[in-house]
């Protein structure tokens, strides 16, 4: 089925904080944005819909076209929302009328590596409409009130952290979206709450978001510390 992925890249970056929007932000001389891509091109994709800050818009083709090499005709870019959610509705009104599965994938998890987006790919290729990447949580969860008093302790081997590229239906995604009634942190919620499974892949810890600044420079030493 004809693939496409949208790169949801038009947050602001509150928490990283980082002078620019959090996907311009460098790890090298590449930015957050760039390094995405590159694994996104690697899947490989027949359209990638590129989802930025309007006025960024410019400088996100320049960085894609660059990351794409001789595939830059694949690239579209528009500008994203307010929200997550928004960002991605407006990836999908982008893709091309032959387009039959969607992946969407956070720019902001630069360093996914290609075994992730294979492993996604291939549990949609074996008929699932939705799926995601999943880690275990490695930490002890409590579920706290108001007050911060802890009222429960959460048994960790009923949970999983979602990353990102997940993978979806093109049709499943789409109705999922039209039928929102609330703002999801990530598509998968979405179907879910469409009534739909939703499969999980091994996930892997180099696929973390860069959300604050720690998570900015261990990315930073993973990219220098990578052989070229
Ligand atoms: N995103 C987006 N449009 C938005 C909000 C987020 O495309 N309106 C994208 C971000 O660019 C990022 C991904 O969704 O690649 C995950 O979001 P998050 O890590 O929360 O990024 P930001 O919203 O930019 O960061 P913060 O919440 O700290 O402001
Ligand atoms: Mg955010």
């Amino acid at each position: 089925p004809t693939l496409a992925v949208i790169v949801v890249a038009a947050g602001s970056g509150t928490r990283l904080n980082g002078g620019a929007p959090k996907a311009f932000v460098g790890l090298d001389e590449r930015s957050i944005l760039h390094h995405a891509l590159r694994g996104v091109f690697a899947a490989p994709p027949a359209q990638v819909v590129v989802v930025v800050p309007d006025s960024l818009r410019g400088d996100a083709l320049t960085d894609a076209r660059d990351a794409a090499g001789d595939r830059a005709e694949l690239i579209t870019v528009v500008a994203g929302g307010a929200t997550r959610q928004e960002s991605v509705a407006a990836g999908l009104s982008a893709l091309w009328a032959d387009v039959e599965t969607v992946l969407v994938h956070d720019a902001a998890r630069a360093l996914t590596p290609p075994a992730v987006f294979d492993r996604v790919i291939g549990a949609l290729e074996a008929g699932a409409a939705a799926v995601i990447p999943a880690v275990p949580v490695v930490d002890t969860i409590k579920r706290v009130d108001g007050g911060g008093r802890v009222v429960a302790a959460v048994d960790r081997s009923e949970l999983a952290a979602a990353q990102t590229p997940q993978g979806f239906r093109r049709d499943v995604l789409e109705a999922a979206l039209a039928a929102a009634d609330a703002d999801h942190t990530d598509d998968a919620a979405l179907v879910a709450a469409a009534g739909h499974d939703v499969v999980t892949v091994e996930g892997d810890a180099v696929a973390f978001k860069i959300t604050t600044v720690p998570d900015l420079e261990r990315a930073r030493a993973l990219v220098g510390a990578a052989p070229s």
